[in-house]
């Protein structure tokens, strides 16, 4: 029988936030990891479909990965690798692109913003900004991926993967697995402290919202006490009413592994304020963080070490890639070379 595949991703474009871990992260280093052949990925191909910095680029490649071992990746259980390091990506992303549709790639809800975004800026768009969505659907078809463990903000273009795989399979033949996304019980979208309405993320250009892994503990203290909180009075989880109170609540449950509307009754029950809250959501983020913390600074002053899991990592993906894209080659009517 085969194992269960689940793959997942994290694009170098920022430092990784509590979103991505609360998120994806941390469900991968505690249970898929242990329960599937899991593949993880620091996407950084994926990192160029916006305006980037080749050096910043290199510097953020090295640390995502770092803090993904230092976040409990076990290389001895799963494989942890750099996309630009394996070419099938980028092979299989070609036949997806002649499967997907132009209308069905600018109806993605992340292209709209982001695109909109850079417009504002008075940037232009890439054309990988459009296509993104086709290459995320080749990393997790090549693999003949079960599942896939993200965000909430990740639904829309996994549900594109299964309608590129169904759609290819009834085509050409049976290539690909058809993908499921999976996503964490709470927590699925953090939201930006300073901007509850806008998901926490680490490309966004005001800082004093966004929760790093890498901040030290006072800077995590001062962000979360400085919260933006709603007008209401008492303690109530209401994600649509209440959002940044919500928000505190939830990355509190997460972080004592609770649920928010329970940690919220217990809070209204003792009569409790926004700032007692806001403490102990400050001590729970600095307690969730400090074992990161001090494994990504030892992980960090062994780089070769970090190299070396790279380089196992991107052989064993590109082992286990290069069938079904030579198949998917195959089946679409290309030539096989011969040899
Ligand atoms: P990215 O930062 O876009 O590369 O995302 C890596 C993973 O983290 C994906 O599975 C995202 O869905 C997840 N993620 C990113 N930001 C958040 C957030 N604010 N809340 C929950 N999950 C997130
Ligand atoms: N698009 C994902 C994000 O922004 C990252 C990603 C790229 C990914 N390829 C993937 C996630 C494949 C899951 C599977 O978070």
């Amino acid at each position: 029988m085969t194992r269960l595949r689940i793959f997942s991703g994290a694009q170098p474009t920022g430092h990784l936030t509590i979103g991505n871990y609360l998120g994806a992260i941390r469900r991968w280093a505690e249970e898929d990891q242990h329960r599937a052949d899991a593949l993880f990925c620091v996407v950084d191909l994926h990192a160029m479909t916006v305006e980037h910095d080749p050096a910043r680029l290199r510097r953020l490649t090295r640390q995502t990965a770092q803090l993904l071992l230092a976040c409990g990746l076990d290389p001895a259980l799963c494989t942890v690798y750099v996309q630009s390091h394996v070419d099938e990506h980028t092979r299989l992303g070609y036949l997806l692109e002649c499967t997907a549709t132009d209308g069905e790639m600018r109806r993605m809800v992340q292209y709209k913003e982001k695109a909109a975004q850079e417009r504002a800026k008075g940037g232009s768009v890439r054309l990988s900004l459009l296509t993104y969505p086709v290459l995320m659907a080749a990393d997790i078809l090549m693999f003949g991926t079960d599942e896939v463990p993200v965000g909430d903000d990740q639904a829309q273009h996994v549900e594109l993967a299964r309608d590129l795989a169904a759609r290819f399979n009834q085509r050409y033949g049976p290539v690909f697995r058809v993908p499921r996304a999976t996503h964490p019980a709470v927590a699925t979208r953090v939201m930006d402290l300073q901007e509850p309405g806008a998901k926490m993320g680490k490309s966004r250009a005001v800082t004093s919202g966004v929760l790093r892994l890498l901040d030290e503990p006072d800077v995590l203290r001062k962000k979360i006490m400085r919260a933006v909180t709603d007008s209401g009075s008492g303690i109530a989880y209401d994600r649509e009413e209440r959002p940044g109170l919500s928000n505190l609540l939830e990355l509190l449950a997460a972080a004592t592994s609770r649920k928010p509307a329970e940690v919220a009754e217990e809070y209204a029950a003792a009569g409790a304020g926004y700032g007692v809250l806001k403490r102990d959501t400050a001590d729970a983020v600095v307690e969730l963080l400090r074992p990161v913390q001090r494994r990504h600074a030892e992980i960090a002053a062994d780089p070769a070490q970090v190299d070396a899991v790279l380089r196992a990592g991107a052989e064993r993906a590109r082992g286990l890639a290069r069938p079904r894209v030579d198949a998917a080659y195959e089946a679409v009517g290309l030539m096989p070379a011969a040899g």
